[in-house]
């Protein structure tokens, strides 16, 4: 953004402004929902994701430990303002602490006492496992990951046969009180990009929250095209031809259309179904979120070009406050939007499973 200069990290941690406070940033948005990424690693290889072989991987040492999580996650509960944390990946689930992390951070109580709202956004392979567990360890809800209802078009799209475990994830959850489970589909243009309606049709059976969401230029091939994607636009003209859609009351956001419809279809089917319209609608201006990545960096955006380091600052004995400063002098900086729409668009650094969706 020319005329805005970006405070580093550096300058921040001297700087009065970053010394006491919630997350602010320059635009006047305040960040109160957290996403940490546990791992960049993933059982699955999406097309839209990753290549065939996955990706170079971060070295172990690279990646936060627990302890380290957790004290970050702390941190920014305790004296950032954060009120929900969603542990996203790669897939989260590889993680073998995530039980330990999620309880340790559903221990914690905000600034006002309540309790953090917690959740996971998974591909649901190994979650029938585990399921149970996550709710014992206070986990809220998660998010499953399914793209298509078909086995064999699952197989194409994440390059591996593991339809099944995911619909026992989606179900075991939904048992485990991990409820209303939320489902995210991606749409990909003559691949699956028929199934919108069957997808609500079983995600309404099953008492599941859909939600589309538009296909982002994350890739780590590059390949996205805006012509391939499949807008929200045609997302909802495929349901309206089966579904009644009302939109939600109190979801438009500002002047843009409403992300969640009510839906009532075929033989008295009811329920809601959300459309993320990322790249046609973006919804910046409202963002509340900063990010944090399985090695300790803390992003602002999914599409940042930058990144503000915790994890050598800790390792390097920097205490609560100094990284808190840290964390508020990279928040100052979040840019106002993403401008995919913009011919200037940047391509972020990493791809989506190193950052965290
Ligand atoms: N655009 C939109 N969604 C994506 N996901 C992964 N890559 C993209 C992308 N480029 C989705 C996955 C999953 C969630 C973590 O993010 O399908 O639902
Ligand atoms: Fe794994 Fe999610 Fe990427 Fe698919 S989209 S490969 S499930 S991280």
């Amino acid at each position: 953004m020319p005329g805005i200069r970006r405070p580093s990290a550096a300058e921040g941690a001297g700087d009065p402004r970053f010394g006491a406070g919630p997350l602010l940033d320059r635009h006047g948005r305040t960040a109160r929902d957290l996403r940490v990424s546990l791992t960049d690693r993933c059982n699955l290889r999406c097309h839209y994701c990753m290549p065939p072989e996955g990706l170079p991987w971060l070295e172990q040492p690279a990646v936060l430990d627990d302890e380290e999580v957790v004290r970050l996650v702390t941190l920014a509960v305790r004296d950032l303002g954060v009120r929900e944390v969603r542990f996203t990946g790669g897939e989260p689930l590889l993680r073998r602490g995530l039980e330990r992390i999620v309880a340790a951070t559903t221990a914690l109580r905000t600034e006002d006492g309540a309790p953090v709202s917690t959740s996971l956004t998974t591909n649901g392979i190994g979650l029938a496992r585990r399921a149970d567990a996550l709710a014992a360890a206070g986990l809220r809800r998660v998010n499953v990951s399914l793209d298509t209802l078909r086995a064999d078009r699952f197989a194409a799209i994440t390059r591996r046969d593991r339809h099944a475990d995911v619909l026992a994830g989606v179900e075991a959850a939904a048992r485990a009180g991990l409820a209303p489970v939320k489902v995210n589909a991606v749409l990909l243009r003559g691949t699956n990009d028929d199934e919108a309606a069957d997808l609500l049709r079983w995600a309404l059976a099953g008492g599941y929250r859909l939600r589309f969401i538009e296909q982002m230029p994350l890739d780590p091939h590059g390949t996205w095209r805006r012509e391939d994607m499949v807008t929200a636009e045609e997302i909802l003209a495929a349901l309206r031809a089966e579904f009644d859609l009302v939109a939600r009351p109190g979801s438009a956001r500002g002047a843009a259309p409403a992300e969640t419809w009510d839906v009532t279809g075929p033989g008295g089917l009811r329920g809601d179904v959300g459309v993320i319209a990322s790249v046609t609608r973006p919804f910046c201006g409202d963002c509340d979120r900063t990010r944090l990545t399985a090695d300790g960096q803390v992003r602002t955006c999914l599409f940042s070009t930058s990144e503000t380091d915790l994890r050598d600052a800790m390792r390097a004995g920097a205490d609560d406050a100094a990284l808190a400063r840290r964390w508020r002098a990279a928040m100052w900086g979040k840019l106002p939007g993403h401008d995919i729409d913009d011919p200037g668009f940047l391509h972020p650094t990493r791809p989506m499973s190193a950052i965290g969706g």
